[in-house]
């Protein structure tokens, strides 16, 4: 945001509060739909997501793989698999993946720099997005350094108090730190928020909305907050669709440019609810293409989509869901619109 004075700033957010809660949903993903499309085109792009391990050292409330949880039986890819799972990706048509997992420091200096190489190599000219969670900023130079050019690091939630219940004693200015860190070494800078969060308020979604764009950020990751039976956030009340669909809205006013998924937990929480970010303003898609053994056991929260689907039939029925609503994928990397201008020199 670049508003000139605190003044100027309070002023322009009371505005935005103001347009966001008076109009209907139906107004706002309307004229954010036709944003999208005017901006970013009809076509919808893709990143093959991989799940490559669902260790954790951190607690958050509200995940299901969280470290405390016993029931999980864990998992981590090796570096190989990793590039093979992309290979057959890349055979298939995709040039972006994504590589998202827990945050674990040891894992993420040791095998994630190989499997970013060894994918590197497997698939040329491919664009690779990290998901890994807070890391010292040497390991993320280390990882930029191996062949990464985005990274996705969600802040969750823009209200301190309750990032900092949620995530178990860790701070938001910690992850707007690694933000700072991953921006300054010239990776392609994905965050996001999740909505419906117990304790949120219409005032915290609309400064979600608003950090999104203070941030500068290429790529805004949103969905629904779904409440896992086995964490302390077990009976929580869930969130209607709806505000999913109005917090993408209001992000894409905020930010034409960005890249925006439509996410897995939206299409997890409504049958229909992929398509129906879309059409609020969402541009991209991501087929999970990690092995359904493995993909079984990666439960942020119940009720999760394409579990016993292997990743070809994903693309397959992601282009039909597409076709429905008048539009097509996209096969193309999909990198940010700043990184694409003539000049553009990376950190
Ligand atoms: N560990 C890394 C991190 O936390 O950034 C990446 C993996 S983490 C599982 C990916 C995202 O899952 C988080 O950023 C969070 O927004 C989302 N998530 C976790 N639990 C969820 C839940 N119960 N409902 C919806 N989304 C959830
Ligand atoms: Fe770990 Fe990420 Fe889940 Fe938090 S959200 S417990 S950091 S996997
Ligand atoms: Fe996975 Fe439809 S997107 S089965």
């Amino acid at each position: 945001m670049t508003t000139a004075t605190p003044g100027a700033e309070s002023s322009f957010r009371s505005e935005i509060l103001s347009f966001y809660s008076s109009a209907s949903t139906e107004d706002l993903c309307a004229r954010a739909g036709s944003l999208c499309v005017e901006r970013k085109g009809s076509r919808v792009l893709l990143r093959g997501l991989i799940e490559y391990s669902n260790v954790c050292d951190r607690d958050c409330l509200y995940c299901g793989i969280r470290k405390s949880n016993p029931k999980v039986r864990r998992y981590s890819l090796e570096a190989e698999e990793m590039a093979a799972i992309a290979a057959k990706g890349y055979a298939a048509g995709l040039r972006s993946f994504v590589l998202q997992g827990g945050e674990e420091a040891e894992f993420a200096a040791t095998v994630l720099p190989r499997a970013v190489e060894l994918i590197g190599r497997a698939c040329p000219g491919a664009a690779i997005t990290l998901s890994a969670g807070i890391l010292d900023r040497a390991e993320y130079a280390r990882l930029r350094e191996a062949g990464a050019d985005r990274y996705l690091l969600r802040f969750e939630t823009s209200d301190p108090d309750l990032h900092r219940r949620m995530r178990a004693g860790w701070g938001l200015e910690r992850r707007l730190e690694a933000l700072g860190d991953l921006a300054s070494l010239g990776y392609q800078l994905g965050s996001g928020y999740m909505v419906g969060l117990p304790g949120e308020s219409e005032e915290t979604r609309v400064a979600n909305a608003l950090l999104c764009r203070e941030l500068a950020l290429d790529m805004v990751g949103i969905g629904p907050f779904i409440p896992h039976p086995d964490t302390p956030l077990a009976g929580s009340e869930q969130s209607a669709i709806e505000l999913t669909l109005r917090a993408t809205a209001l992000t894409r006013l905020l930010l034409p440019d960005a890249h925006l998924p439509a996410t897995t937990a939206a299409g997890s929480l409504d049958p229909q609810g992929r398509e129906k970010m879309i059409l609020a303003g969402a541009n991209v898609l991501m087929p999970n293409i990690t092995p359904p053994e493995s993909k079984r056991d990666y439960l942020l929260y119940p009720g999760k989509i394409c579990l016993d689907e292997e990743g070809e039939t994903c693309i397959g029925c992601l282009g039909l869901r597409m076709r429905s609503i008048g539009r097509e994928l996209s096969f193309l990397r999909g990198d940010a619109p700043r990184v694409e201008e003539p000049g553009y020199v990376p950190a």
